[in-house]
């Protein structure tokens, strides 16, 4: 069997699997094929790949000769063409936004699994690529914010007077906004977080943040610990609290979003207009439209005077650490699926299943079954 690793775009700097989880495929006689200087921008080389067992070939080659294709980023409908027949393709689809992609790769006759829609099962937490990326975006969404503030986050008591900490709101405490309150209070920084969830409370609290609580949330047992779509109601409640909360705050990270939807919009403009002047907003909601009225998905804009930051995509911008865990969580969901080097698809685990979108010619995802017109 022939695995091929894909550069990523211009864009990109992650790679899908770094020269450190070669060894083991190679160990099962896999033959491992990377496309030449895929690994340059998350600072991994040529010769650290060839070292560890891994073949150089150009994009047309891999493209062609793999069994199974590693990516990150998807394949346009001219390359999925020079795929093998039967190929089976790996990386991050977002499927339920990308139908068009998905119907091309049934047609052709790939077998696709997307890595973001691993189920949000215990068993499947360390092939859980979503929160992986979650927490790289987190994570440097706060190193962002603290060096375009124009203040400290930490007090500060010097001979010319004391610096009072940084006031900083996460809107969406899931593995991002979690992520984002550990960094701030590593900061220094005086945190507040809301979610419609209330079962992170604790976790909010327990990272010594303040949990801005609203009472009358949908919790859906039944979303997979995902956030639902909230009464106008509530909606309403909860833009208050949260008007409340910014008007006071230095920073607002936004990382509230709904699976499959817009994101909910949770900072509105009249918000901004009462925020400190300098204040900093950073959107990781962008993609999916933003919590932020003023949000522009790729652009830093100001209203108001305060910098509002809408970027979804902050995994990339860490690229070793991000590869290095995209990575490891491949190599867990292909444990599922490797024996004595040689792919075995069991539909019977609810993983397996739950991540693959087309098969045999099949659409295999209800969801994206139901959204083709
Ligand atoms: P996400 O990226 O889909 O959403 C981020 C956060 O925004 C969530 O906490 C959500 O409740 C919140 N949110 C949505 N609408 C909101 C609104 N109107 N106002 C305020 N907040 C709102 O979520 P993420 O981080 O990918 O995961 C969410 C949860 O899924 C986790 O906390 C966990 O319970 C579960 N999970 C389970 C995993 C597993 O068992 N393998 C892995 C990862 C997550």
């Amino acid at each position: 069997m022939i695995i091929g690793v894909l550069k990523e775009p211009a864009h990109e700097q992650r790679v899908a699997l770094l020269p450190a989880e070669i060894g083991n495929l190679v160990k099962q006689n896999i033959q491992v094929s990377i496309q030449k200087d895929a690994g340059l921008s998350a600072f991994a080389s040529n010769e650290e790949y060839e070292k560890a067992g891994a073949q150089l070939k150009s994009r047309e080659e891999i493209l062609s000769q793999s069994d199974v294709v590693f990516c990150i980023n998807k394949l346009d409908n001219a390359e999925i063409d020079k795929l093998k027949n039967k190929a089976v393709l790996f990386g991050v689809f977002a499927p339920y936004d990308n139908v068009e992609l998905i119907k091309y790769l049934q047609q052709k006759g790939i077998t696709t699994f997307s890595m973001d829609i691993v189920p949000r099962t215990t068993r499947a937490q360390s092939m859980d690529v979503l929160s992986s990326m979650a927490t790289v975006a987190g994570y440097k969404a706060v190193l962002t914010a603290a060096t375009e503030l124009p203040r400290f986050f930490p007090m500060f008591m010097t001979a010319a007077g004391t610096i009072t900490p940084a006031k900083v709101l996460i809107l969406g405490a899931g593995v991002a906004g979690l992520q984002a309150i550990s960094t701030a209070r590593r900061l220094g920084a005086v945190v507040e977080a809301f979610d419609v969830r209330s079962a992170v409370k604790e976790e909010v609290q327990s990272l010594g943040a303040k949990f801005v609580e609203v009472e009358g949330a949908k919790d859906d047992k039944a979303a997979g610990g995902y956030a639902v779509e909230q009464t106008e109601e509530f909606q309403q409640k909860q833009r208050e609290a949260i008007h409340n909360a910014a008007i006071k705050s230095d920073v607002v990270i936004c990382t509230a979003q709904i699976p499959g939807r817009k994101a909910p919009l949770l900072l509105l403009n009249s918000s901004l207009k009462e925020m400190k002047k300098g204040s900093v907003v950073i959107d990781l909601a962008a993609s999916s439209g933003g919590n932020c009225e003023s949000t522009k998905n790729n652009e830093t804009i100001i209203h108001e005077g305060v910098k509002v930051i809408g970027n979804s995509f902050y995994a990339s911008t860490i690229p070793s650490d991000a590869s290095k865990m995209y990575g490891k969580n491949l190599m867990n969901f292909m444990k599922l699926l490797i024996k004595e080097g040689q792919l075995h698809l069991n539909f019977e685990d609810d993983i397996v299943a739950g991540t693959c979108v087309t098969h045999d010619g099949n659409i295999t995802n209800e969801r994206v079954k139901g959204l083709i017109k």
